[in-house]
This record gives C-alpha cells, sequence and structure tokens, in this order.
C-alpha cells in the first residue's frame, strides 16, 4: 500500500496567510497539518509516499517533507502538478508513482481526530475497489455527499447538493486500487473546469466497483477558514499537549496545567495557562497566555493578554489588553499604545496592526 498526499491546489479559503505560504503548511499547535498526516500514514504502515505539489508552493513543501520529525523508514517521492486541475487530476499525474499498487490518497491540509490504520487494515481485509471516510455533518451541500445502501457500500456521490442525499460528507482520505486509475482518465471536466475525484468513483460504482465506506467517529477538520482552524488548534492542543518545559520561567511567573515550552523560549513575570504551546525563542513578558493558544517560533508577547489564539513564527504582540480568537500570520506586528477594546481578526503575514 503506498500513500499518495496532496499539497497542491489554489489555496483561496485562507487568504491572507496563503499568499505567502501553503497552507498545508500552517501550524496547528506548532505542527505544520501535513506532518499530522504524515503520521497518519505511517501509522497505517506506510512506507512509500508521494506528495503533490505545486509550482508556486512546491519547494516548501519539499523542504517541510525533509524538516518532519519521524521521517525514518519512510520514502517520498515529489510529483508535480503544473495546474491545479483536480483531485482526479492528481492522481492521473501520479501514475507512475502508484503503479499497480493500491493507495491511501489523503488531502494534505485535512486533521482527522483518530488513525486511518481500521481503515486500511478494513480495505485489505475485504478487497473493494474504493474506500472512502465520511463524517456527519449539519450542512452536507458545502461537501461532496455519500449515498449509501443499507450494508454501508456508496451507490452515490454527489459534489455540493442542493438537495443532500444523506448528512455523510466525504472527508479526505480515500483508498483505492489501481482501477481508479482508469476511472480517472475517463471522466471530464466538471462545471468547475477540474477533474472531480467525486466523479471517478461515481464511474467506478456504475461499472459495478465495490466502494465501501467507513463513518469517522471522531472529529475532522477541513482546515479552509481561520475559525476551522482555531477550532483545530483547540482540539489538538486538548488531545496532545503535554507538560513539558525546556525553556526558562522565572520566578515571578506560573506556568499551569499542560504548556509545552520550548527550547530558548523565555517567561518573565507572566502566567501561562495550558493547554498551551509556546515555540522556540519566544518571549513573553508581564502577560496571560492560554489556553488554547499556540506561539511560533521567536514570537513575542508584552503586556498582553493573549487566548485562543494562533500567532505564527516572528511575530510581536505588544500592549494589547484581550487578544482573543485571532489568527496572526508571520512577522506581524500588533502593537496597542492604548486601549480597553477585546479586538478579533484574521490577519496575512507581514501585517502591522497599531491598536
Ligand atoms: P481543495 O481545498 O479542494 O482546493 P484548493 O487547495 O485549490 O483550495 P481552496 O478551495 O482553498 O481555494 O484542495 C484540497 C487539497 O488537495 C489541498 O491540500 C490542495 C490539494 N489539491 C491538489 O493537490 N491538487 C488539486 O488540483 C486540487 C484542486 C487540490
Amino acid at each position: 500500500m503506498k500513500g499518495l498526499v496532496l499539497c497542491g491546489g489554489k489555496g483561496t479559503r485562507l487568504r491572507p496567510l496563503t499568499h505567502t505560504g501553503a497552507k498545508q503548511l500552517i501550524p496547528v499547535a506548532n505542527r505544520p497539518i501535513l506532518y499530522y498526516v504524515l503520521d497518519n500514514l505511517k501509522d497505517a504502515g506506510i512506507k512509500e509516499v508521494g506528495v503533490i505539489i505545486s509550482p508556486d508552493t512546491g519547494e516548501e513543501i519539499r523542504d517541510a517533507v525533509r524538516a518532519w520529525d519521524r521521517k525514518d523508514g519512510v520514502s517520498f517521492r515529489f510529483i508535480l502538478q503544473e495546474t491545479p486541475s483536480g483531485l482526479a487530476h492528481a492522481v492521473m499525474v501520479a501514475g507512475d508513482f502508484l503503479g499497480n499498487d493500491p493507495f491511501v490518497m489523503y488531502l494534505g491540509d485535512n486533521l482527522i481526530g483518530s488513525g486511518i490504520a481500521d481503515l486500511v487494515e478494513k480495505f485489505q481485509r475485504e478487497g473493494p475497489d474504493g474506500m472512502i471516510l465520511l463524517k456527519e455533518v449539519e450542512n452536507p451541500s458545502a461537501f461532496g455527499v455519500a449515498e449509501l445502501s443499507r450494508n454501508g457500500e456508496v451507490t452515490r456521490l454527489v459534489e455540493k447538493p442542493q438537495v443532500p442525499p444523506s448528512n455523510l460528507a466525504l472527508v479526505g482520505v480515500y483508498i483505492f486500487s489501481p482501477a481508479i486509475l482508469q476511472a480517472v482518465s475517463k471522466i471530464k471536466p466538471s462545471a468547475r473546469g477540474e477533474l472531480e475525484i467525486t466523479d471517478a468513483i461515481q464511474w467506478l460504482i456504475e461499472k459495478g466497483a465495490r466502494v465501501m465506506s467507513q463513518v469517522l467517529g471522531r472529529w475532522w477538520l477541513d482546515t479552509g477558514k481561520k475559525d476551522d482552524l482555531l477550532k483545530a488548534n483547540t482540539i489538538v492542543l486538548d488531545d496532545w499537549a503535554r507538560e513539558e518545559i525546556a525553556g526558562e520561567v522565572d520566578a515571578a511567573s506560573r506556568v499551569e496545567g499542560r504548556v509545552e515550552l520550548a527550547e530558548r523560549a523565555r517567561v518573565a513575570g507572566s502566567t501561562v495557562r495550558g493547554p498551551t504551546v509556546i515555540g522556540e525563542g519566544c518571549v513573553v513578558e508581564n502577560s496571560f497566555i492560554g489556553p488554547y493558544t499556540s506561539l511560533g517560533e521567536g514570537v513575542v508577547v508584552k503586556d498582553s493578554v493573549v487566548e485562543h489564539c494562533v500567532v505564527l513564527a516572528g511575530s510581536k504582540i505588544i500592549g494589547v489588553d484581550r487578544l482573543e480568537d485571532s489568527l496572526i500570520g508571520r512577522n506581524a506586528q500588533v502593537i496597542s499604545h492604548s486601549s480597553h477594546r477585546s479586538y478579533r481578526m484574521s490577519i496575512g503575514d507581514d501585517s502591522v496592526v497599531e491598536l
């Protein structure tokens, strides 16, 4: 079984952050989303992984994969998709790499709250042509939706239906036999001009192939938007944050609960409440941080209260009475000279906000 991770695409939904970076690399609890994807593939026993990259962000993705902290024993092939022409197009471009092997296709920006080893095992045991992961959602019209038979086999797939046949949305994890390669070569572009994986799966079903499904019991976050990203950060911190203090905490500070303070980070005259992660080289002075906050490498927070925020590397927050539910890009500055209000924002990399 191989893995195919999709890291191409346009990434319009998380603008402005994705103007300067790949959305698969946006950190959740200070690790790129992509690393959770790679962890899940490795934990399911997959040792050969193809990574679909785009001309814009390919280099960044390659560097991040090479820096993945668990890469031992896994080999990678980077596959350039010149244009983001759809998920089925990405499969087509990966044809040589996939050869005649079954594979897990995993969208590089999707986070799920469980592993995929069970799914892979079920596929290997039952030998269908496809297996899709589904999740009950409240607004199925916004997703690809599956209609199932009584025994859980997929009878129909529809992309963003006005009248959804069920409330089961397609999560970005699929397993395919090599039969999908024929399907992707037969379908035509959709109304939005993309080769859709739902159409390829539908083609398989119509040819009599068996496509099975599994409903995900735990959470799923398609981190397309700011609020999704903050929610993902909250859930991942809840699940994975540990109490681990490698940096320095002075005698006037309090660190409560599950706080990860990386090396060379310094906390002075402050309270940090977990679950919270503070990256390498951060400086926190005379402030309150957390809960549910991630500060990337080298972030500086002074004279501020920061709660339920994701702050990317190199940013500064100074004199802000209360910053909450906010996503701050890289090297941004939020500086308040006098204010007693609470602010909510989603600002891009290299922005400066003076309040
Ligand atoms: P999508 O979220 O469907 O598409 P997108 O990245 O183009 O962006 P947006 O809707 O935010 O404008 O993509 C899901 C994942 O698949 C994402 O990790 C990008 C990747 N992808 C490819 O690798 N190739 C493609 O042709 C497409 C459409 C997506």
